[in-house]
This record gives structure tokens, sequence and C-alpha cells, in this order.
């Protein structure tokens, strides 16, 4: 059996099952913070230690303004209601990405991470103002500029995931078989597993039938 400690979430669908069951892509979001609270309590269940979740990339600035707004403003009150909660279960929060948010946000992501820094019952590393080759360009930039070697383990160093190990497994729900700029110098030996169902339709059993299956992959890391 494989052991699991890390789990990677591309949270997609959203706006598709808002459409269709409430008619509003914004309806979809907050469905699919339900969603998030019931996977973070899965996770807790299964003994996970890294959750990383990605809720919004740097190509998601594109997305209209009031979709982006309402975002946020989920993300704030989610932070303002849900932190104290997740301090007592020994949750540590975790920004990766770039805070470039309002100051109001800005401000809540930097408490939250300060109040929950030294929590370790799972880690939750949430992905906001995030792009994978963004994120590598910055780390190689880092490495020439201190005068290091260019190698994996320095490589690894100077990302935004230093000391978290590779994600196991990285789901992608909303029946979409793409990557979209999400950890991909991380994701090189992790199990993927693309889900048809969108993310506010996916559940806690379903989050336990890829458990299970990954469990009883052969995971070889290029060797036999
Ligand atoms: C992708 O669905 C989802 C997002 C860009 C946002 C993810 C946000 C949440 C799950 C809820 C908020 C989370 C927090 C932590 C506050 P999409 O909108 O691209 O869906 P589509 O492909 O159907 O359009």
């Amino acid at each position: 059996m494989n052991p699991l400690k890390h789990v990677a979430i591309i949270m997609d669908g959203n706006g598709r099952w808002g459409i269709k069951y409430k008619n509003s892509r914004n309806a979809g979001h907050k469905a699919g913070l339900n969603t998030v609270e019931k996977i973070i309590k899965e996770s807790i269940e299964q003994k996970i230690q890294y959750l990383t979740l990605y809720a919004f990339s740097t190509e998601n600035w594109r997305r209209p303004k009031e979709e982006i707004k309402f975002l946020f403003n989920l993300l704030e009150n989610f932070l303002i209601n849900k932190i104290n909660d997740l301090h007592k279960q020994n949750i540590k929060l975790k920004i990766i990405g770039g805070k470039k948010f309002s100051k109001k946000l800005n401000n809540l992501l930097n408490k939250a991470e300060k109040k929950t820094c030294t929590n370790n019952k799972l880690q939750i590393n949430l992905a906001l103002n995030y792009g994978s080759k963004t994120e590598i360009l910055n780390a190689v930039k880092k490495l020439i500029k201190n005068k290091e070697t260019i190698n994996e383990k320095n490589l690894n160093k100077n990302m935004q995931t230093k000391n978290i190990p590779d994600p196991d497994i990285l789901i992608r729900t909303g029946n979409t078989k793409r990557l979209s700029n999400f950890l991909l110098w991380q994701i090189a030996y992790s199990e993927i597993f693309f889900e048809k169902k969108l993310w506010p339709a996916f559940n806690k059993n379903d989050f336990r039938k890829i458990i299970k299956k990954y469990k009883k992959i052969k995971r070889n890391f290029g060797s036999i």
C-alpha cells in the first residue's frame, strides 16, 4: 500500500455547475467552497498531511471583474468565519502564489498564516494568484542571484513549496484533462486522476475511491 502524504487538487467546474443548477456561476463558487470544507474534513480523516488547493491562478485575472470580486469576497468571509475553527483543528494554512490582493484580503491571509503557523495536523496550501511557470522562473532567478549551483536540490529549496513533499496524488475535477500551469515541477511523479464530476458535486466518497485506487498503484519512480 502506498503511503499518502500530499494531495493536490485543481477544483474545476464551479462555473458550469452554477449555471446548470442555479443559473449563476457565482452560486457554483459558493457551492465549491462547501466541497472544500468536506474535503478538508476527509483529509484529516485520511491522515493526509498536505492538501494543496488551486483556488486562483495567475490566468484567472482574465475573468470578469464581478466574478473575481465574488471569489475574493468568498475567501475573505471564509477566513473571517473559519480561521478559528481551522486553528482549533490544528490546521496550518500556507499561501502559495502571490499576495497581490486588496489590503483587507492581504491582511486576513497574513493573519491566518501567522495564527496557524505552528499547527501540524494538516497543512493546507492555498494556491492564490499562483502560476507554476512563474514559480519556476523566480526560483531560477534566485539561484542565479545567490550564485548557487543550479541543481534539483537547490531549485526545490527556492520554490514556494520548499520543505513540502511532492504531491502523491493530483486530482482535477470538471471533466477536463489539462494541468493549467499548476505545480508542473512538483508533479513529475504524481499519480494523476481526472474526475468527470464538477467540483461542487465531488464528495468524500469520490475522494475515498481515488485514494483507494492510488494506494494499490505500483509506483516505481522510473525503476521497474
Ligand atoms: C474553477 O472552476 C474554480 C475556481 C477558479 C475557483 C476555485 C474556488 C473555489 C473552489 C471556492 C472558493 C475557495 C476558497 C478557498 C474561498 P471554474 O470557475 O473554472 O469552472 P468552469 O470550468 O465550469 O467555468
